[in-house]
C-alpha cells in the first residue's frame, strides 16, 4: 500500500530540512518565466525535485525543476522557492500537484506566495501587467481535497472565504503604489489545459467574473488554505487571452513576457515578502 499523504508531506518535509538545515519563513511557487526570483536569493542550498522523496518531476520548458532555498537579499528572511511548479496537465494527480505545499506545511512554513502566468481576460488588462489574484474560480472542476479525510491534514469542509490573505493584498497594493509599478487585482480562473482556451471560452468566462485565466495555482492554494498557511497570489498576464486580438497564443510569447519584466517582478516581490 502506498503510504498516506501526510506521511509523504512529512518525508519530503524531513528530506529537505535535513539538505538545507534551516528554518523557512516563506514558500514561494514560481510561474512560467518567472524563475529568475531564485537567482536573487543569498546562500542558496539548492535540491532538485528529483532528489526529494515522492516528489514529481518538472516537465514543462521554462519550470527548471528545483528548490531552492535561501535569504532574500539584506534580510535574514529564509525563502524556499519552487522554481517550477507541478500541473494537472503533465498528467500528475492533484496529490502529486499539491504535495510540495503539503511538505511545506509540515515543515512549519505559514506563509506562501504563489505566481502563475496568466492569460488577461479582462479588457482593460495589458501584456506585462501584475495581477493581484482577490479570488479564484475553479473552472478545473476537481479539488485537491477529494478522497479519504485525514483530520491531521487539516478540516474535511475548509472555508474558502478568503483563501489569498486580505492583509497580503493590502501590503502588495502598498508596495506597488511604492515602486510605482502598475498591479491590477482580480479573479483568477483556472483551467485543466494544456490547451489553450477558445475565444467562446473566454467569452464565457469573462461572462463568469473571470479577470485572468490560467492552469495552476488554485489547487495548491485551496490546499494552503486547509493547512491554515496564509497566501499571497500573483498573475503575470503574459497574453491576451483567446479572440481578445486577432493572434495565436504560444508558451513562447508566455516565458518570453516572463523574461521582460523579471527585473521588475523580483523587486515587487522582495518588497512584498518583506513585510509579510
Ligand atoms: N490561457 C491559459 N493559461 C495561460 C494563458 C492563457 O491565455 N497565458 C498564460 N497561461
Amino acid at each position: 500500500m502506498t503510504s498516506s499523504i501526510f506521511d509523504r508531506a512529512q518525508t519530503s518535509a524531513r528530506f529537505i530540512r535535513d539538505r538545507i538545515n534551516s528554518d523557512v519563513d516563506v514558500a514561494v511557487v514560481l510561474g512560467s518565466g518567472l524563475g529568475a526570483f531564485a537567482e536573487t536569493l543569498e546562500d542558496k542550498a539548492i535540491v532538485p525535485y528529483e532528489e526529494i522523496p515522492d516528489f514529481a518531476r518538472s516537465t514543462v520548458e521554462g519550470h527548471s525543476g528545483r528548490l531552492v532555498v535561501g535569504t532574500l537579499p539584506e534580510t535574514s528572511i529564509s525563502v524556499a522557492v519552487m522554481q517550477g511548479r507541478f500541473h494537472y496537465y503533465e498528467g500528475y494527480s492533484l496529490d502529486e500537484v499539491t504535495l510540495p505545499i503539503r511538505a511545506f506545511g509540515a515543515m512549519g512554513v505559514k506563509k506562501l506566495a504563489l505566481t502563475n502566468a496568466a492569460g488577461g481576460v479582462n479588457h482593460s488588462f495589458k501584456a506585462g501587467d501584475l495581477m493581484l489574484i482577490s479570488d479564484h474560480i475553479n473552472l478545473m472542476m476537481l479539488s485537491p481535497l477529494r478522497g479519504q479525510h485525514d483530520n491531521r491534514l487539516g478540516e474535511r469542509f475548509p472555508d474558502m472565504s478568503e483563501v489569498y490573505s486580505r492583509e497580503y493584498r493590502r501590503i502588495a497594493k502598498e508596495v506597488a503604489a511604492e515602486q510605482g509599478v502598475r498591479l491590477t487585482e482580480g479573479i483568477y480562473m483556472s483551467l485543466q489545459g494544456p490547451n489553450y482556451e477558445t475565444p467562446a471560452e473566454i467569452r464565457m468566462m469573462r461572462l463568469l467574473g473571470a479577470d485572468a485565466v490560467g492552469m495552476s495555482t488554485v489547487p495548491e492554494a485551496i490546499v494552503a488554505r486547509q493547512m491554515g498557511m496564509k497566501t499571497l497570489g500573483i498573475s503575470l498576464i503574459t497574453n491576451a487571452a483567446a479572440g481578445i486580438e486577432d493572434a495565436p497564443i504560444n508558451h513562447s510569447e508566455v516565458m518570453e513576457m516572463g523574461h521582460r519584466v523579471s527585473n521588475q517582478f523580483c523587486e515587487l516581490l522582495t518588497k512584498i515578502i518583506v513585510r509579510m
